[in-house]
């Protein structure tokens, strides 16, 4: 479910016209509903509070590489929600918007020293190990300051899932985790070290995952291992199981899928973890922010061919780069509503940046699009914006978040200072 829908001819997100938020902010925008991230962050916690036995066994840590706007980390904190973050920066934003170290847990196969020595004195909820490397560093730098560090192993379970071969984290063949055959050995290392606190297994297996298949398997293997560990005496207290959850890029009119999908996650891992005595942490991203977002484009030009017809749009790759990147699709919606039985075209929509890469569709039948329609790419609120960038020096472009009847730019479409203004020439 979400909240975009048509009202009197416009595209609306809650109570605000899209189109008056194109007009305040310009275009190419991210628009945001709190209300649909408030509805899905509820369902989500209430599922993994049930399937862990109550609300204190179930920590729900939001990835916030998927969106990390302000307003909806705030709202996010707002709900109680916990972060899973991957730089130093991501740390920063998390602690700014409101969410309590306390509450925050620490991934990624690349941290640097200077990262964890963050970490370890911002006095995170937990450091999720990857390599036996980074046990030792962790040790090193949580020792030399007199702290023991609460860490977990990720464990690569080799079973990999997702929706696109990139975005597939759990096989043996990815970077990710220390290797299922290695966890006891690593396992018993941590135990013995001064500036470690070891308490449990990790895994995340992938992104955009709709079957719930491999990741029951993945957590069938948690289960092995973490039987294996304590059967040398030593304890797990915490499984952490990631995120993946996928949602539904093509949007069925009656839609309801990423709560039918939460609930049976909820069952299997109820069912795969019954009787562990564990708390279990889990790191939703897209299944929270996904259709809570849109990016909203303006039509510039129409360049026909023989065998085609391009729409030229003002939004481009480097605004949203899933299409180019993972050969994504996205929905879209013209902001003002079709007429039923109305005129349909075929078109490449492109945007404006120098390489054939720059398409979001080809052959996509719309209702017809004129130069200076508003047209709105569905299901943008996770991994747009978050994965923007500057090329072909165009400036980031604006975030918005609806709350009801009211809209807020809570980042402004970065300036050219901002983007040119910080380079140096070298004074030799
Ligand atoms: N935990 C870890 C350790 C992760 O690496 C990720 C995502 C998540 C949780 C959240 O996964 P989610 O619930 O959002 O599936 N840019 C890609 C997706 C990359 C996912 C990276 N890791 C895309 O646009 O599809």
């Amino acid at each position: 479910m979400h909240h975009f829908h048509y009202r009197d001819g416009q595209l609306h997100a809650e109570d605000v016209a899209v189109a008056d938020i194109a007009a305040a902010a310009g275009t190419p925008v991210y628009v945001y509903s709190l209300a649909t991230i408030t509805r899905h962050y509820r369902l989500y916690a209430e599922a993994m509070a049930r399937a862990a036995g109550g609300p204190d066994r179930a920590h729900i840590f939001y990835a916030m590489k998927a969106n990390s706007n302000i307003a909806v980390l705030e709202t996010l904190a707002g709900l109680g929600a916990g972060a899973d973050v991957v730089s130093e920066g991501e740390i920063r934003k998390a602690v700014r918007a409101g969410i309590p170290a306390a509450k925050i847990v620490f991934s990624g196969v690349g941290k640097t020293a200077a990262e964890l020595a963050y970490a370890v004195d911002a006095g995170l909820y937990q450091v999720n190990i990857e390599t036996e490397g980074e046990l030792e560093l962790l040790n090193r730098i949580a020792a030399a300051k007199g702290k023991r560090q609460a860490a977990v192993f990720r464990v690569n379970p080799d079973i990999g899932a997702g929706g696109h071969s990139k975005i597939t984290t759990g096989s043996d063949a990815n970077k990710f985790g220390v290797s299922f055959s290695e966890a006891e050995r690593l396992y018993a290392r941590a135990a013995n070290m001064e500036g470690i606190a070891i308490k449990g297994l990790a895994v995340h297996i992938g992104s955009l995952i709709d079957e719930l298949g491999d990741l029951q398997a993945a957590f069938r293997r948690m289960r092995q291992v973490t039987a294996q560990i304590r059967g040398t005496g030593l304890s797990v207290e915490r499984l952490d199981l990631g995120g993946g959850l996928g949602i539904p890029y093509h949007i069925p009119k009656d839609f309801r899928h990423g709560p039918d999908l939460i609930d049976a996650y909820a069952e299997m891992v109820s069912r795969e973890t019954g009787g562990l005595d564990v708390e279990l942490g889990f790191e939703p991203g897209r299944i929270i922010v996904g259709n809570a977002g849109i990016m909203v484009t303006r039509a510039l030009y129409l360049n026909p061919r023989q065998s085609k017809q391009f729409l030229v749009v003002d939004a481009a790759m480097n605004d949203l780069v899933r299409p180019a990147m993972y050969e994504a699709y996205h929905e879209i919606w013209p902001v003002n509503e079709p007429q039923e039985g109305g005129k349909t075209v075929a078109y490449d929509v492109v945007g404006p940046i120098c390489e054939s890469g720059d398409t979001f569709t080809e052959g996509r039948v719309l209702p017809e699009v004129k130069p200076g329609d508003l047209v709105a790419f569905m299901t943008a609120g996770a991994y747009g914006a978050t994965m923007a960038s500057t090329y072909n020096l165009r400036p980031l472009i604006p975030e918005v978040v609806v709350k009801g009847d009211r809209f807020a730019v809570t980042r402004p479409r970065q300036t050219y200072e901002d983007l040119i203004g910080i380079d140096r020439s070298p004074n030799w």
